[in-house]
């Protein structure tokens, strides 16, 4: 399972400095905590429990949980009978009990460089008290649907917390999403009130976010919902006030039940995840809140940022609710790392002294387009971790993030998680695991993986197959909102006994974990199973690609072939000499059957807003089927038609 031993060869050992304070400092040490985390569930969490706040305590066993649909009803229980509020644990306690009132809780830099503002622990509980009294005056009670559609500012966040306070469940939808999602949203989750701002601007562009609301609200209309009330923020007219309504006495705090739904991610349609996921609130606080804590390690001088919005679940946990639970503080960016221009991360990072730095492999390969100057010119001598989430990140994105950015100071943690795992499942610690570039590496505390061939046999030592979970950890989701037969289905019919995360996985020699992508984004060539990042990550590997997509296009022979999308530096041109060196270059990487059929030049990909490839409108390009279903959540929908015409007819 977990090595007796590090491995000493071919691995990153993390700063030797960080050792000294680190909450888990050593390889041992991990390896104790996590036997102990696994043998006695119980025991750990009800340690991680006692920093917090309970109104009423568990009764019962700490844990419960049946994973065998052949066995009956799968359930999932965590601390049964416990209550309490999570605000109250955000908010109150570390103003009232933990003395940090006025430690600043976010420091958030606008779109604009210099548009700059700093809220401590103790304004927000004002905030989120006058809000919570805005919400209930609007006649918003507990277990009722809050839609917030906002841009990444403070109000965002105290629209959460105010919600979660009255017991209100929010379904915070991401402000790069349509009228027509946001409306699909609403009506989903049964929203009787939506809080969302005048308008933002992203880059050098404006976003109307009262255009889209009116539209988005015509439209619940117009399908027999209408929804009788708006919050709407001024943001752009710069007038905060008139939302929260305040000189309002604060809200008498109230507890809701542990089993408050929390609704999070609706489900991208790319993915065979159903929306709804739900998340119950003290599993979820005590996870988010210790993950957090021990894979940033974090320290109370820390000034730590994610760079991911709000509006998924990277937000949610790791910007909302994990650091404020440990009374962290952190940066909260409204702009683009490309505005105005590709150094404004680095600017951000001496500007504030970052010390912890958590993005996604695809800003980090966006910027490592632009070479290793805009970076150097700044200093970043504040940075202690660097992390990473949402995909396999490719070892080249990998060692530049390491080398270039963190100056091989900086242990490189790789999250593996999910929307429906609340937090981070596989990951190293910062000063405990020796990295291995484009590895997960290990388990966190109370997650037990297994790799399953395609009988569902759980497989031993170095291999390759489904990636499962054997047990639950409190993060884990519990139910699909309104559908438990889809969450069995989805989650455990394929597998009994096991959750499958729907994720391909290898494990090593040394027993590292390495996320081959989704299941679905892999493909069977001549009776062999290869992962598209697999091919990826072997094109971007040549110095020409910025950017790789590979998808699967059906073949008379093979069953599939290899159809890649390559998106190159600037400054460089495609020919056929580039071709043949990317053809051999996979070939070298893993091997003649990985040699691709087609590469079209593509200057662009398309993405949603978050950054994540539509392999699915690939797959389409690469058919040339012209009908693409829903494509409202893409970023740029002119990318596709550009992509048609530069197909490829026949094969390289
Ligand atoms: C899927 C979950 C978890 C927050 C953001 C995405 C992929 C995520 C990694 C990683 C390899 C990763 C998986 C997973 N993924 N992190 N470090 N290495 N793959 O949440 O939208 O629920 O997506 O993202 O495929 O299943 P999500």
């Amino acid at each position: 399972m977990i090595p007796d031993k590090a491995p000493k060869e071919d691995v990153f050992l993390g700063s030797e400095d960080l050792k000294k304070e680190a909450h888990v400092p050593s390889f041992d040490k991990y390896k104790e905590l996590y036997i102990h985390s696994v043998e006695n569930p119980g025991e750990f969490w009800g340690d991680v429990a006692k920093d917090f706040f309970w109104r009423n305590k568990h009764t019962g066993q700490f844990l419960d949980y049946n994973f065998d649909v052949t066995k009956g009803e799968i359930f999932i229980k965590c601390m049964e009978g416990a209550t309490t509020n999570i605000c109250y644990n955000l908010l109150d306690r570390n103003v009232h009990e933990k003395k940090l009132a006025d430690k600043i809780a976010f420091l958030w830099e606008g779109n604009e460089p210099g548009d700059e503002l700093t809220v401590t622990y103790r304004e927000l509980l004002q905030r989120v008290c006058q809000f919570a009294n805005v919400l209930k005056s609007q006649g918003v009670k507990k277990g009722d649907r809050v839609s917030i559609y906002m841009p990444m500012v403070v109000e965002l966040v105290v629209a959460m917390l105010a919600c979660a306070r009255i017991g209100a469940v929010h379904s915070v939808v991401f402000a790069g999403f349509s009228a027509e999602s946001l409306c699909e949203r609403i009506i989903d989750s049964q929203c009787s009130l939506l809080i969302t701002a005048d308008g933002f601007y992203r880059g050098d562009k404006l976003i109307n976010l009262k255009l889209l609301s009116d539209e988005a609200l015509q439209k619940c209309k117009d399908k027999g919902f209408p929804v009788k009330k708006c919050i709407m923020l001024k943001h752009l007219s710069k007038e905060p006030e008139e939302i929260v309504g305040s000189r309002s006495p604060p809200a008498k705090r109230s507890c809701p039940d542990l089993e408050q739904k929390k609704q999070t991610g609706k489900a991208k349609k790319t993915r065979p995840v159903p929306q709804g996921v739900l998340h119950t609130v003290s599993g979820y606080m005590l996870y988010t809140a210790i993950t957090f804590k021990l894979v940033f390690d974090y320290q109370p001088d820390d000034i730590y940022w994610c760079t991911a919005d709000i509006g998924w679940i990277t937000g949610h946990s790791y910007i909302t609710y994990g650091p404020m639970a440990l009374g962290a503080t952190s940066v909260l960016f409204e702009g683009l790392p490309t505005y105005p221009d590709v150094s404004r991360m680095w600017e951000i990072v001496d500007k504030y002294h970052v010390t912890k730095f958590y993005t996604a492999p695809t800003a980090i390969r966006l910027l490592m387009k632009f070479g290793n100057e805009p970076v150097q010119k700044y200093k970043r001598k504040s940075l202690k971790i660097l992390g990473t989430v949402g995909e396999p990140i490719n070892p080249e994105a990998w060692q530049w993030y390491y080398n270039v950015v963190g100056e091989k100071r900086c242990p490189v943690v790789d999250t593996f998680w999910q929307t429906e795992t609340g937090g981070h499942v596989l990951t190293p610690l910062p000063a405990a695991t020796p990295m291995k570039p484009g590895s997960a590496t290990f388990p966190f505390f109370g997650v037990v993986p297994a790799i399953l061939n395609e009988s569902g046999e759980e497989l031993e030592g170095p291999s390759e197959g489904y990636l499962v979970f054997k047990q639950p950890w409190p993060g884990m989701m519990r139910t699909v909102y309104g559908n438990h037969q889809r969450f069995e289905t989805t989650y455990f019919k394929k597998f009994p006994g096991y959750y499958v995360t729907g994720d391909g996985c290898r494990r090593d020699k040394d027993g590292y974990y390495w996320i081959t992508g989704r299941i679905d984004d892999m493909l069977n060539v001549s009776g062999h199973l290869l992962s598209t990042a697999e091919v990826e990550s072997a094109l971007v590997e040549h110095k020409a690609v910025a950017e790789a997509a590979v998808v699967s296009r059906p073949h008379p022979v093979k069953g599939e072939s290899l159809y890649c999308f390559v998106t190159l530096n600037d400054g460089v041109s495609y020919n056929q000499t580039l071709e043949a060196e990317l053809k051999k270059q996979v070939r070298e990487k893993i091997g003649a059957i990985a040699t691709p059929d087609y590469i079209q030049n593509a200057p662009g990909l398309p993405k949603t807003r978050s950054g994540k490839i539509m392999r699915r409108v690939l797959r389409k390009v690469a058919c040339n089927e012209k009908d693409l279903g829903d494509i409202s959540t893409l970023a740029d929908s002119s990318v596709v038609e550009q992509l048609f015409q530069n197909r490829c007819c026949t094969a390289v």
